[in-house]
């Protein structure tokens, strides 16, 4: 296997910096939108494993990645917990059954994976197949204070108030449907490595909008518990809180293998601080994959520059890769990161 994204994550030398791109598997790739296309809608998709496998292999034929992501999405538990998820083309994710009680908490089952998810497992045992050992695979969920924002706001949102005025007002409550949400990503995530992923990511996109204090109670607190509970797998776990650059400290005392960035953060301040203790996923700034490609090996570089010499870093956008930008950019950004990293690894000379 094609290993240099498992040595980077766990700090061992490597020829080259790996690079993936979260949402690899998308709308920017014209397949990507004719298999969609053909399973009629996002949740179809997400739900008939033969397709998540075509698409989870989509950007690997065209792009030399160093892993592949399982085609899937963060929402798959909420919606096995019976919140009636739908996708719509311009607001996004929408629950047609949002939490609104502490007896809809109570009530609230957790999902069995193999039963209720096993579309999921079967995905990732069809891709680990297809993938035939060529690169590393990435299974993943959301964070529980993640979740949690959505299945109590019934969609995206600006300004998070709900779930919010829930956080603070009835702990009680909040703390109940994080508990749940933990145990059920813990034990999806635990059944996606049954499956055969081969490192783990935690996105915790709403945890950047809490205060320090909140951020420790409500969302890493809890990502903590999964990581402990994963360790005995000693698989590498990825996790990556948007806005997060301020409690990078507090992150890697996890005991995560890798702390994901967003574009915010200066890679050369996070190795700095926690480059011993963790690998660094990251980080340009998505809307740069919106110009040439002579800009995108310029920022690319700079980057690579900033981390500098040896091992311990996974090139990645800060955030998801976006349905405009050309395929050709993304070539650009695989072959810049590959070929100028190569004086950063290797003997010293
Ligand atoms: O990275 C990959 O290629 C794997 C696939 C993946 C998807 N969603 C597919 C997807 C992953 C890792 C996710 C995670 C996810 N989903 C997150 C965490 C990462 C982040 O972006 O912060 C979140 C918050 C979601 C929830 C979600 N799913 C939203 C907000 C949306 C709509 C926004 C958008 O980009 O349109 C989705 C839909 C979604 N998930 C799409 C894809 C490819 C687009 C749906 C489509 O095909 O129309």
């Amino acid at each position: 296997m094609k290993d240099r994204f498992l040595r980077a994550l766990n700090q061992q030398p490597v020829d080259k910096t790996p690079i993936w791109i979260m949402r690899q598997a998308g709308r920017y790739l014209p397949e990507y939108r004719a298999t969609r296309e053909k399973a009629g809608d996002f949740l179809t998709l997400c739900k008939t494993p033969e397709l998540c496998c075509e698409v989870t292999m989509q950007p690997l034929k065209r792009f030399d990645l160093d892993a592949a992501i399982i085609f899937s999405d963060i929402l798959t538990i909420p919606d096995a917990m019976g919140l009636g998820l739908s996708l719509q083309e311009k607001t996004g994710p929408v629950f047609s059954r949002p939490i609104k009680s502490f007896n809809e908490i109570k009530a609230l089952p957790i999902p069995d994976p193999e039963q209720d998810l096993g579309y999921v497992m079967d995905a990732i045992r069809l891709s680990k197949k297809a993938l035939n050992n060529k690169v590393p695979l990435i299974g993943f969920a959301g964070s529980p204070w993640t979740l949690a924002a959505y299945m109590v706001e019934g969609a995206g949102s600006r300004n998070f108030t709900k779930i919010k005025k829930l956080a603070y007002s009835n702990t009680e409550a909040t703390h109940m449907l994080l508990t749940k949400l933990t145990e059920s990503v813990t034990l999806y995530l635990e059944a996606q490595i049954s499956a055969g992923a081969d490192a783990i990511m935690i996105f915790d996109s709403w945890g950047g909008i809490l205060s320090t204090d909140a951020y420790q109670i409500f969302s890493l607190n809890y990502m903590r518990l999964i990581i402990q509970k994963l360790a005995k797998y000693k698989i590498p776990t990825i996790l990556f809180t948007k806005g997060g650059g301020l409690w990078l400290e507090s992150i890697a005392e996890t005991k995560c293998t890798a702390v994901g960035l967003d574009w915010t953060t200066d890679i050369s301040v996070a190795k700095n601080l926690i480059g011993d203790k963790v690998a660094l996923q990251g980080n340009l700034d998505p809307a740069i994959m919106l110009t040439t490609p002579e800009i995108i090996a310029e920022e690319a570089k700079k980057i690579l520059d900033r981390f500098g010499r040896g091992s311990g870093h996974v090139f990645n956008l800060g955030h998801g890769i976006t349905p405009e930008v050309p395929p050709e950019n993304v070539e650009m950004l695989v072959s810049t990161v590959h070929s100028y990293s190569e004086s950063f690894h290797g003997q010293e000379s």
